[in-house]
């Protein structure tokens, strides 16, 4: 088959830009695609953080059309590990120079708006800078969406526009909603708002992308039925239904380079499914890493997480009190609400079972999947959830609620524990039943630590799904511009 030219168009990829699992998808999947012969490249901003990783400065710049004006932005290339892949990041000072991805200590930024379009734009112009005519443009959440409709609209007459549009829906929660008195950034008129951009009076980008991308998927077979319901739907349910079958759900894989327990360069001990016996080392440390009485046999309970109310900390912090006198140590790496930041803050200064750590630590996020024996996960939804993978790639059994792609990533007593009811009772009753395993019977709990670290979880499976998936879309955007 020929190869694929394919551009990813996202907010985030690593190494370069990272504030949850979108960037960990975005890194690794054009590896994936890469590595089956396709000429895969990936564009994103060039933010403040991204600078301090190796890029070459092309000679040339990208003017992108924003606000009635050009914003000029010089372009940095960097390969994407080993692979063919490449990284284009768009420099523009003025809206990318700063801390924080999305929002800064005083909130969100009040531009973002801008930024974003100057992302989708910035990725059309380009691949006209580099001669570059993609098969297929997969674009990402909110940030990317416009790009489907600059397709269909301002750039309707060009040669790129036949290129086909793929849409994943990474979280349907937060859809880029904005003032309409911002539209004139964009270069789009009141008609394409009204048509495809306004929900509930604003600007809603996601909408334009469900309805203008050539097909759509998100991260999980299950999240992609939940996001057709009004309650996973987040008021664009009607958007999704109506695609019908355009929409499939393709589940993440993992870096099983970066995330091997074998390998791991943030372990102080490695091990692996056929010998796990080195874990305890890696628990150990752990313990004296985060100054926790060194005890191998107390459970040790992990959570890595973003503080949002979708990944149900209240729920967590609902336990703590019957939890801790269960004899277990709790470990806690996230940042985000302010108030969760502070219960868990507190409660490590004052509990001797539970260490928290408030900020993004990626080693330490290793070391935690690694050394804990159980991951907690009651998220309130879940597109697919990444956390839970690694987890059981180290032999961490995770107890998760039975939503989106916990629920299709997690065998019930078999590769973690489940439970359904959203609430910390709910929580409470399913960490109880992994308690008793692991106390009481330690063979079947070894025997789900095997099992769970052998379930095959790279990118393989997953790329050669999207590549169908690439290929349908073609196909369907053929038969739209002969139309
Ligand atoms: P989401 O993208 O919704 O946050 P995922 O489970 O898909 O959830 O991915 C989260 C990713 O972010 C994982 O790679 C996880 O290790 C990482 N992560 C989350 N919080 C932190 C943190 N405080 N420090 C380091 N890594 C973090
Ligand atoms: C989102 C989702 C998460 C998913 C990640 C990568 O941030 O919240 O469930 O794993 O994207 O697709």
């Amino acid at each position: 088959m020929p190869r694929l030219k394919v551009l990813f168009v996202a907010s985030e990829c690593v190494p370069f830009a990272k504030t949850g699992g979108l960037a960990d998808v975005v890194g690794a999947l054009p590896r994936a695609l890469a590595d089956h012969g396709h000429d895969v490249r990936v564009v994103l901003p060039r933010y403040r953080a991204a600078r301090r990783h190796p890029a070459d400065k092309l000679d040339a710049m990208v003017g992108v059309p924003l606000g009635g004006g050009t914003a000029w932005s010089a372009v940095w290339t960097a390969h994407m590990g080993t692979s063919s892949a490449r990284a284009y990041l768009l420099e523009h000072d003025r809206l990318f120079d700063r801390d924080g991805i999305y929002d800064d200590a005083h909130g969100e930024f009040g531009d973002n708006l801008s930024r974003f379009t100057f992302l989708s734009r910035g990725a059309i112009e380009l691949c006209r800078m580099l001669d570059f005519r993609p098969d297929v443009i997969h674009v990402h959440d909110w940030q990317a969406s416009l790009v489907p409709l600059y397709l269909d609209t301002i750039e309707a007459g060009s040669p790129i526009a036949d290129a086909a549009t793929v849409l994943t829906l990474h979280n349907m929660g937060y859809q880029g909603g904005f003032d309409p008195a911002g539209l004139s950034q964009t270069g789009l008129g009141w008609d394409d708002y009204a048509r495809d951009l306004e929900r509930g009076g604003r600007i809603n980008l996601l909408r334009a992308g469900i309805r203008r991308s050539t097909v759509v998927s998100t991260v999980s077979p299950r999240y992609a039925s939940e996001i057709q319901t009004p309650e996973g739907g987040e008021g664009l349910d009607a958007e999704v239904r109506a695609r019908g079958g355009d929409v499939i759900g393709i589940l993440n894989g993992i870096d099983d380079a970066a995330w091997d327990p074998e390998t791991d360069r943030h372990l102080p001990a490695h091990f692996s499914a056929n010998d796990p016996s080195r874990k305890e080392e890696c628990k150990a440390a752990l313990q004296r890493e985060l100054g926790l009485p060194e005890r191998p046999r107390v459970p040790l309970l992990g959570v890595v997480s973003r503080f949002a109310h979708q990944k149900g900390i209240d729920i967590i912090a609902g336990t703590l009190e019957r939890l801790l006198v269960r004899d277990v140590q709790l470990v806690v790496l996230g940042a985000g609400e302010s108030w969760a930041e502070e219960v868990f803050r507190r409660l490590s200064r004052t509990s001797d079972c539970v260490r928290a750590h408030i900020g993004m630590n990626e080693p330490l996020a290793h070391r935690i999947e690694a050394g804990s024996d159980l991951f907690l996960m009651p998220s309130r939804y879940e597109p697919c959830g990444l956390n839970q993978l690694y987890s059981q790639r180290y032999g961490t059994l995770p107890i998760v609620r039975a939503v989106g792609g916990l629920d299709d990533t997690v065998e019930n007593g078999a590769t973690g524990f489940k439970f359904t009811e959203l609430s910390s009772d709910g929580l409470l009753a399913a960490i109880d039943w992994a308690l008793g395993t692991y106390r009481n019977a330690p063979a079947q709990f070894r025997a789900m630590q095997i099992r769970a670290m052998r379930k095959p979880m790279g990118w393989g499976h997953a790329s050669r799904q999207y590549e169908a998936l690439y290929r349908l879309a073609m196909g369907k955007r053929r038969a739209q511009r002969r139309r």
